[in-house]
């Protein structure tokens, strides 16, 4: 199939574009490039010996987005487009909704002038209300989002669930992501966020590559085994493989489908250190700092209906996705501005 990737460029897109043209489908990517390189899709071309057709473009471009589907057939899109930085997203809402919403209304509309069916939709474990008990399920509970991110995810999730209900013959597939991590094992692709990053891989990395001193674990007096916060963490190549999964199951099926994308298996904070310091063999300074605002103590999927209905399950565990983190930061450790 030929599938359009939004954000394709970006750190799950490219894992995900990499994974498409290893199955056979094709592959046209959309990117404005705002927080990626077209590197990773020279990588991607490196690694699977095939071009993905590359749009430097703004999603919500309207006039460019027709003439790039007036141009390609589309069998199915997955839309990764967007913003996703929780605390910038509170410094900046306006942005943050201009850019998600905006993106996500422009490709529906442009679908439906091109009468493509099917959409995948990078939503957000974020969009759990946090009042839940965990393991969550696609049951649980959505909305009291704590910050504007959160927010633009739940409202997506809206609106396409609204045009899937406007249009019956809409598949709309929303995959609620846990904590995506690690690097393609050849070390050739991963993740490079710009600055000082946010999430907490990417941080120890950066750690033990020596481009940051020392990692702040956000509190140690949660009601968790440790003291510390638990995540789902999930590698980005299980990730990717989920997506292809996704493109096999929306073309069977209409109206809105949810799944979580998670392990189900809850990590602390201190494991991962603990983790990255034992495969790795190198050291984290570390020291324990208060907890950040809005975090919960203890976030992990029920991954169940994606095993039954999308036939998906996780294949690497923690020390996979340390060890290829590392692999890929050591190798590069200024990401796609490394010199070859
Ligand atoms: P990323 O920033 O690496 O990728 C997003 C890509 O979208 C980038 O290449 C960026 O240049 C591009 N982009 C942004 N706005 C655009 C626009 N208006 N037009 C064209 N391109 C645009 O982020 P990622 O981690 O790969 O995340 C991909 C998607 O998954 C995002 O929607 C994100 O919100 C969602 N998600 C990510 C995580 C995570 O922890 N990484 C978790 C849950 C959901
Ligand atoms: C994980 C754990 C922190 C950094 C975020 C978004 C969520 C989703 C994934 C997009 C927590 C602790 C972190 C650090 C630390 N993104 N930590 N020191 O908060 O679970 O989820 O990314 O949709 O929406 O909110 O991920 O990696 O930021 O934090 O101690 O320097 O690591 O407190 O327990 P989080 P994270």
């Amino acid at each position: 199939m030929r599938i359009l990737v939004t954000g394709g460029a970006g750190y799950i897109g490219s894992h995900t574009v990499l994974e498409l043209l290893n199955r056979g489908h094709e592959a046209v990517v959309v990117d404005n490039l705002v927080n990626s390189s077209e590197k990773a899709l020279a990588r991607v071309e490196e690694l699977t010996g095939k071009k993905p057709v590359f749009y430097n473009a703004d999603v919500r471009d309207a006039e460019k987005l027709d003439e790039i589907l007036a141009k390609e057939p589309i069998d199915c899109v997955i839309h990764f487009a967007g913003l996703k930085a929780v605390g910038e997203s509170v410094a900046k809402p306006l942005e943050y909704y201009d850019n998600n919403l905006g993106s996500t209304i422009a490709l529906l509309y442009a679908m439906r002038k091109h009468n493509v069916k099917h959409i995948i939709f990078s939503s957000s474990a974020t969009v759990y209300s946090g009042d839940n008990k965990v393991p969550l399920s696609e049951s649980s509970k959505t909305g009291n989002c704590t910050n504007p991110y959160g927010w633009t995810k739940y409202m997506c999730e809206r609106i396409l669930r609204d045009t899937a209900t406007a249009d019956p013959t809409l598949s709309v597939v929303l995959l609620r992501y846990f904590n995506p991590v690690g690097a393609h094992p050849s070390g050739r692709m991963g993740e490079d966020p710009s600055g000082i990053p946010n999430n907490l891989m990417p941080f120890i990395s950066q750690v033990a590559v020596g481009k940051l001193k020392e990692l702040a674990i956000f509190g140690n007096d949660y009601e968790t085994p440790d003291g510390t916060g638990v995540r789902d963490y999930l590698h980005v190549v299980d990730l990717a493989k989920g997506h292809v999964a996704a493109i096999d199951f929306a073309v069977e099926h209409t109206g809105t489908s949810v799944f979580n994308l998670g392990t189900g298996k809850g990590t602390s904070v201190r494991e991962m250190v603990e983790a990255f310091e034992r495969v790795n063999g190198v050291k984290i300074p570390r020291h324990y700092a208060p907890r950040r605002p809005g975090d919960l103590a203890e976030v992990y999927a029920d991954p169940k209906k994606s095993a039954n209905e999308l036939g998906w399950k996780a294949e690497y565990g923690l020390d996979d996705m340390v060890r290829d983190s590392w692999n890929w930061q050591s190798a590069n450790p200024n990401g796609y501005d490394t010199e070859d």
